[in-house]
């Protein structure tokens, strides 16, 4: 038996290497741009800390963490998010001294036990980006416009919409919260089980229920826009502004609820609909409080996570891959020695060149050639070494030349645009 991946996990094959590194690049740039560096955490930290920062009666704490315990007996997770541990790195290292904003991004993958679909894995990568110890609603915009940014710059802006939510302060969620209970249990029975045992556990979530037979009643459920008070009103107000003057367009979804305790205030997400059920690639949000619930300053922060897989998926094949240029055939040994250099030479340079071993036919590795998708093939025989010349051959023409030997380095640069 031959053993497979696990389930829920995924090879990212050299086919979608490219489309891959496109979306890192992008990020990386966009980030720098807004004056961002990298932070690099490790992907297993002790439990507690995502307990205590996501939030203990969360869909996430309580059933989808990959919790082990090490050697000693200590309790470990996979951790299923970012956040939590960027801002345990910045409090560890103090990063808080820094001027505020401290704008940190991360790259790399994420572990949930969710039920795999299309789009969804239980290993899977994400870009977290925080902006941490400002509290001012100028800081939410431009976090979002960073993540508009990063889209656009993918070519995808115009397939998704930025949707838009305030959750209040935590006396105002409170203030929400009794009422909506009251209503959802006085409602209970048009409701599906899982809203119902939500309703006890975290109500607000109930809202974000998808199935159809529910939506009556959660659409007259309060909502919590009324509950907002007069600070968070105006926060809000203000980071709507923000937007409106940066031109980039949003839906105020009253509806949009996180899966994490830890959110107050803004919260985004940007949607697709051509996901099908995993209708989020990016979500964020603010969440002061957090830092110092994880015993640091009372330093306030906003930031989101962008799902790299479904970013890929919405990019579809449209990312070429690097070709190498050309293949170099000797035909014979002595061939092979003298075309090893020249491709040293070539490589050093910075192009991507492949040589043969001398023993197959010439027919064999032009097809060899033309499997590669090279753009040149370049051929040396005893012929050809009795001339001290090797046979230049475009592929898309066939079209053949003679180059000298000793030229042929300098030759395969200037066809490679690196002379
Ligand atoms: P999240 O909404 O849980 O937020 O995840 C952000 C994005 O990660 C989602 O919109 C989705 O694209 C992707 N994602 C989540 N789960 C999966 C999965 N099982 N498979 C594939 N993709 C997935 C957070 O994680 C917050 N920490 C974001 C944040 C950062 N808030 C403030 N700062």
């Amino acid at each position: 038996m031959t053993i497979k991946a696990v389930r829920g996990v995924h090879d990212i094959l050299p086919p979608e290497a490219p489309a891959w590194q496109r979306v890192e690049a992008t990020a990386r740039r966009v980030c720098e741009a807004y004056g961002y560096r990298e932070i690099r955490l490790p992907i297993f930290e002790r439990t507690e800390l995502f307990a205590r920062g996501i939030g203990e009666v969360t869909d996430i704490v309580q059933k989808e963490m990959y919790t082990f315990e090490d050697r000693t007996g200590e309790s470990l997770t996979l951790r299923p998010e970012a956040t939590a541990s960027l801002l345990r790195a910045y409090i560890e290292h103090g990063l808080h001294v820094q001027p505020k904003p401290v704008r940190l991004y991360t790259l790399g993958p994420m572990f949930r036990y969710e039920r795999p679909q299309a789009g969804r894995y239980r290993q899977f990568h994400q870009l977290n980006v925080e902006a941490l110890g400002e509290r001012h609603p100028a800081v939410d915009a431009e976090v979002i416009a960073l993540l508009v940014e990063l889209f656009r710059g993918l070519g995808l802006g115009e397939r998704l919409t930025l949707q838009l939510n305030s959750l209040g302060d935590p006396p105002d969620r409170a203030a929400h919260r009794e009422q909506l209970v009251a209503y959802l249990r006085a409602n209970a029975a048009r409701l599906c089980e899982e809203c119902r045992e939500r309703t006890e556990r975290n109500p607000l979530r109930v809202l974000d229920c998808k199935r159809p037979e529910c939506q009556p009643v959660l659409d007259a459920a309060p909502a919590l826009a009324d509950f907002l008070g007069r600070e968070a009103a105006e926060h809000f107000g203000r980071v709507r502004g923000y937007l409106d003057a940066m031109g980039l367009a949003y839906v105020v979804n009253p509806r949009l609820v996180r899966g994490f305790d830890y959110y107050v205030r803004t919260t985004f997400e940007l949607t697709t609909t051509e996901l099908g059920a995993q209708n989020a690639v990016a979500g964020g949000g603010r969440y002061d409080g957090l830092v110092e619930r994880l015993g640091g300053p009372a330093d306030p922060g906003v930031g989101f996570a962008v799902g790299m897989e479904r970013t890929v998926l919405l990019l579809g094949d449209t990312t070429p891959g690097t070709q190498p240029l050309a293949l170099l055939i000797p035909l014979g040994d002595e061939a092979v020695r003298r075309l090893l250099p020249v491709a040293q030479a070539a490589r050093a340079r910075g192009l991507a060149v492949d040589v043969g071993y001398g023993e197959r036919k010439l027919r064999g590795e032009l097809e060899r050639a033309n499997k590669l998708g090279v753009a040149y093939a370049v051929i040396v025989g005893d012929t050809e070494l009795g001339k001290g010349e090797a046979i230049v051959r475009e592929m898309k023409t066939g079209a053949q030349r003679a180059v000298p030997l000793a030229e042929l380095a300098a030759e395969l640069s200037a066809l490679g645009g690196r002379a």
